[in-house]
């Protein structure tokens, strides 16, 4: 039954996933509606079967420059640590099993069915609202799909206790995002030395550090030296956020906006260019809750997620950038840095020039 289940749910693609998740947007509590869809973008389900037709990872890794931990397997009750509904997963995963242990192979339900179901379920497991579990069920079949049956119900579901800004009702929680701190009584006096907060998660680390008003969030990441990021994260070299180039060129430091994406710039031609090479499935918004950090400037309190890998994929995965030319000598993160350290010019790879870091315009 589990088996044909599998076979089931291998029948939808990547963009039927898609449209589910936006089709079920209005059952969602507002918490988890664009965490969701970041979670879908973080674990694409094209990505994921190229990588399962690979004869050689390795080679595959060399190829999509994949760095980091890429594979759902490594991650089955983590992965969705950043959604509100995460603390429900035991219950999700139950329910999951339980759909796909009576599975019956002709009835055929689509995909929204099958989330409603397990949704249904979920919520009767855990005993609240419907609203609260509909994104984790989402991501409870979607990950059945991608780590198979054995896989899934290997791990236990256990979570942590939900703590700091995560603590809260799901109201509390979403309201708390959209805040911003406040500039203090003479605030209205203040331009560009406004300070705000930005808040990370990942699935090893948490922690909020300051921004200026206007200033790149890579940037303002680089001058927190609270802890030794790097050996919790080797794409660390230069605060939380795992960061290569700092010219848009790498995809290391591609994040979800849980909160606060329309207090970032608008994105840019460049950002919006080399995502779609980097194959990360930005969405064609002026603020999207996919973002490049150290392409997005802060005007206000912000909440964002790190995905635990980078690649470089879009022309092999979506074909959609034929059109776009990759400068070889940038394709290496590794080398760009190389040749920012050495302080001479590169090329990004919209062709525009790169010196110490920066793209010139
Ligand atoms: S560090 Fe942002 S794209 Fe390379």
């Amino acid at each position: 039954m589990a088996n044909e289940f599998f076979s089931h749910l291998r029948t939808f693609s990547e963009a039927d996933w898609l449209a589910a998740v936006e089709e079920l947007q209005p059952a969602i509590h507002k918490v988890d509606q664009d965490a969701v869809r970041i979670w879908f973008r973080f674990y694409p389900l094209e990505l994921r079967l190229y990588i399962e037709q690979a004869e050689d990872r390795k080679e595959l890794e060399r190829e999509l420059n994949l760095q980091g931990k890429y594979m759902l397997e490594n991650s089955i009750d983590t992965s969705h640590h950043f959604l509100y509904g995460h603390r429900y997963w035991k219950s999700v995963k139950a329910a999951v099993n339980e759909e796909a242990a009576s599975f019956k192979g002709d009835a055929k339900p689509t995909l929204v069915e099958l989330i409603k179901a397990v949704a249904a379920n979920s919520a009767k497991n855990a005993g609240v609202d419907t609203t609260l579990v509909t994104a984790i069920s989402t991501v409870g079949l979607a990950t059945f799909n991608q780590v198979g049956a054995d896989e899934f119900q290997k791990t236990p579901g256990e979570v942590a206790k939900p703590s700091g800004a995560m603590s809260g009702s799901a109201n509390s929680v979403a309201a708390a995002r959209e805040k911003d701190d406040s500039q203090g009584v003479f605030g209205f006096l203040k331009t560009v030395d406004k300070k705000y907060t930005v808040a990370f998660t990942s699935e090893d680390y948490s922690g909020k550090f300051k921004v200026y008003d206007d200033q790149e969030i890579t940037q303002a990441a680089g001058q927190d030296r609270s802890r030794d990021w790097k050996s919790l994260d080797k794409r660390c070299w230069q605060g939380p956020i795992p960061i290569e180039c700092t010219a848009a060129a790498c995809g290391t430091c591609w994040v979800g906006v849980l909160g606060g994406k329309e207090k970032l710039d608008p994105v840019h031609r460049r950002e919006r260019y080399n995502v779609k090479l980097q194959g990360y499935n930005q969405p064609e918004e002026e603020r999207p809750y996919l973002r490049l950090a150290c392409q997005a400037r802060a005007h206000g309190n912000v909440t964002l997620v790190i995905p635990p890998w980078n690649g470089v994929f879009g022309r092999q995965i979506y074909k959609n950038v034929e059109e776009l030319e990759l400068a070889p000598a940038t394709t290496s993160a590794k080398h760009l840095r190389e040749t920012i350290a050495a302080g001479t010019k590169a090329v990004a790879e919209d062709g525009s020039a790169v010196e110490n870091g920066k793209a010139s315009e």
